[in-house]
């Protein structure tokens, strides 16, 4: 059976005062079903690390190499060093504001791997792509070309992430969120086999809200969610959680 996982993004958002928000998820979800991981801004990671009791740190992106003159990057190794455990890799707005691609993706992913880091590597297709019916073909491309050769259950976590959904309040039918999860799975069995292909949790992103987490928790192959503007706060993030630990 996977684990949930709850996992919040806090993009380029916090700063130290909103650690008592973590040391409040810390608190009051130090037991339960579900798994959590906060990604802060790299700012925040070791002192988010020392207040996170039970709660997985995480980044938001590393380099793929593991040293050198990279000004403004971080390396696996680095986020590691300061207490991460988990980065996010290939959120559409790096695809899109640093022009990532799938095969940069899958090398920092490769390189988080080669660190233990759990990687959370996103995929999602835009508004355009949807309407021209093209979301499933898109998805498939980039599930291939990002995800690495490395991937287990373990160390691998994809999120189905819908550009036109990320912040803008706007959520796909539970069906079409389904009918990408179940593509998603059955992709990742056919390429890892069954046993690793079922054990990758996949998460849904984008507009999760106390208000619909456990509708969307609901279908099938949803093992959980990655957050965005809902993780800023623990009076949001938390019921989103409980929502999850409902389904355990
Ligand atoms: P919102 O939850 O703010 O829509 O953001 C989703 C997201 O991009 C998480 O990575």
């Amino acid at each position: 059976m996977r684990r949930k996982l709850a996992a919040g993004n806090w993009k380029m958002n916090g700063n130290g005062a909103s650690l008592a928000e973590i040391e409040t998820l810390a608190r009051d979800h130090a037991e339960g079903g579900t798994d959590l991981v906060i990604c802060p801004p790299a700012t925040l990671i070791s002192r988010a690390a020392a207040v996170a009791g039970p709660i997985d740190i995480g980044g938001q992106d590393c380099h793929m190499a593991a040293s050198g003159a990279h000004t403004g990057d971080i390396s696996a190794s680095q986020l590691r060093d300061a207490g991460a455990t988990a980065v996010i890799l290939g959120h559409s707005e790096r695809r899109e504001a640093h022009e990532e691609d799938s095969a940069m993706i899958r090398e920092k992913a490769r390189a988080a791997h080669a660190e233990d880091l759990t990687t959370i590597i996103c995929v999602g297709e835009s508004l355009a792509q949807r309407d021209a019916q093209n979301t499933l073909d898109i998805i498939g491309a980039q599930l291939s070309l990002s995800v690495p050769d490395t991937a287990t259950g373990h160390n691998t976590v994809i999120a189905y992430e819908p550009i036109w959904a990320i912040g803008t309040g706007k959520v796909p039918s539970m069906n079409e969120i389904g009918q990408v999860h179940d593509f998603i799975r059955s992709n990742l069995e056919r390429r890892f086999g069954s046993g690793v292909g079922r054990s990758v949790r996949l998460l849904y992103g984008g507009s999760v809200k106390p208000g619909n987490a456990a509708e969307i928790f609901s279908v099938s192959n949803v093992d959980g969610a990655l957050v965005g503007g809902a993780s800023l706060k623990a009076a949001d993030f938390s019921p989103i959680v409980a929502a999850l630990d409902a389904t355990t």
